[in-house]
């Protein structure tokens, strides 16, 4: 996923963020299946404050990408957001990531303004970069 480079957490880790965490719902988690093997997620979650929605993340494995898979998971995501009651639904996308942004755009999610990262990475000799 671009704009994430971090080591993935143990899964213990991962459960207590995930399905711990008080904007978990469970019929917020939309898997595409092929048969047994599941190759898609799109997981929204539910903000009791300011009555909102959260795509917290969209994946399609590599092999199934160009499908519009992402786009159908979304799609239901939202429609499960609307079910909730909920007054809007938020995103937060890196912006390099042309595929999901596509989407969103075609969603009609409206760009805010983000946070922005300004990364100073050492040269290997131990001496900052100068260019
Ligand atoms: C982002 C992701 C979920 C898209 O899945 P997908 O099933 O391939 O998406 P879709 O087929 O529904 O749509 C992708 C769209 O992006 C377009 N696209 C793909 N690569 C592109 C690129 N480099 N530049 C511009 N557009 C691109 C496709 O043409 C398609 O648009 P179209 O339907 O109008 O032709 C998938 O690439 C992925 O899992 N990435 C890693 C995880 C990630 O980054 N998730 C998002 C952050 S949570």
């Amino acid at each position: 996923m671009p704009g994430w480079d971090e080591e993935l957490a143990p899964f213990e880790q991962f459960v207590k963020w995930v399905f711990e965490a008080p904007h978990y719902r469970a019929d917020g988690q939309i898997i595409a299946a092929n048969g047994e093997n599941w190759v898609g997620l799109a997981a929204v979650g539910y903000f009791k404050e300011g009555n909102l929605a959260v795509n917290m993340i969209t994946g399609v494995d590599r092999a199934y990408r160009g499908r519009k898979i992402a786009l159908a998971l979304k799609l239901l995501a939202n429609r499960v957001a609307r079910c909730w009651g909920v007054s809007s639904i938020r995103t937060n996308n890196d912006s390099q990531n042309a595929p999901m942004l596509k989407i969103n755009r075609k969603l009609g999610y409206q760009p805010e303004p983000g946070r922005y990262i300004l990364e100073h990475k050492p040269s290997s000799n131990g001496e900052p970069v100068t260019s």
